[in-house]
């Protein structure tokens, strides 16, 4: 038979066991609250903390291209299609993030028919992911213009030769076209902004930035707004 005070030894020195070791978890868990990388209460706008993080994906000096999205569309059925594209701005005043492109690209042609975005970051060295939701419209030709003029001389060249997501005969065509608009942009003829090159705003109803954490309990906090309203908050489980 079973001496039953062994027994309670025993499991009086397991429970110990146990204890010790939930210690220094417990200890991780309960730390975590201390990190405020997304601050609780959440604030009612998201829009500075994104361009906080934004900016601190550029001064952290870890990427080419801090500012890279991925950026999805979808055509009206449904069918989604997703790239990177460059964010050139976040803007707080009336909420925006935009990004140039062709506008007869195939994301063009899916936000010309169904003009809603959904775009990605994502900024490792802090851990952080952002997602943001909301409809498109196109910058003003002025504004196109003006942005188009701060660009690279080869890249306008690229931008003024290259019909962007169109079927080519060979890569040696479309070089081909670029050498031709260079020469004419070298003989002094003005290189204008291609009509079909430009801006589009991305105004977001849904914003969610993901913050990570250890013990995959990561912290999200998702905001979400009806058109001309304000905020609101909720955070999320991971
Ligand atoms: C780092 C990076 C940045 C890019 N930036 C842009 C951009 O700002 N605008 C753009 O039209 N394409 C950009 N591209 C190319 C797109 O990913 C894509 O190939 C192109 O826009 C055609 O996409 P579509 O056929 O889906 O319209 C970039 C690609 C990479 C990898």
């Amino acid at each position: 038979m079973r001496d039953p005070t062994e027994t309670n030894h025993d499991e009086t020195a397991a429970e110990e066991n146990a204890q010790d070791e939930a210690g220094p978890i417990i200890s991780a868990l309960t730390n975590m609250l201390a990190c405020n990388d997304l601050p609780d209460p959440a604030p009612a706008d998201p829009m500075p903390l994104l361009l906080a993080w934004f900016e601190d994906a550029r001064k952290s000096e870890r990427y080419e291209d801090f500012n890279a999205m991925t950026l999805a569309t979808a055509t009206p059925g449904g069918l989604p299609s997703a790239r990177i594209v460059l964010c050139k701005a976040i803007e707080l005043q009336t909420p925006a993030l935009v990004f140039y492109t062709s506008y007869t690209s195939r994301k063009g042609e899916e936000l010309e028919s169904n003009p809603h975005a959904a775009a990605v970051f994502h900024w490792p060295h802090a851990r952080r992911q952002a997602r943001i939701e909301g409809r498109v419209r196109q910058t003003s030709p002025q504004e196109s213009d003006a942005y188009f003029k701060t660009r690279p001389l080869l890249s306008r060249i690229g931008a003024a030769a290259s019909r962007q997501s169109a079927a080519i005969a060979s890569r040696r065509d479309l070089i081909a076209e670029a050498v031709r608009t260079a020469r004419r942009t070298m003989a002094g003829r003005e290189l204008e902004r291609p009509d079909n090159w430009g801006g589009y705003r991305i105004v977001p109803d849904r914003v969610e930035l993901w913050s990570a954490r250890t013990g995959r309990l990561h912290d999200r906090v998702l905001w979400s707004r009806s058109p001309e309203s304000t905020w609101s908050a909720r955070r999320l489980s991971a």
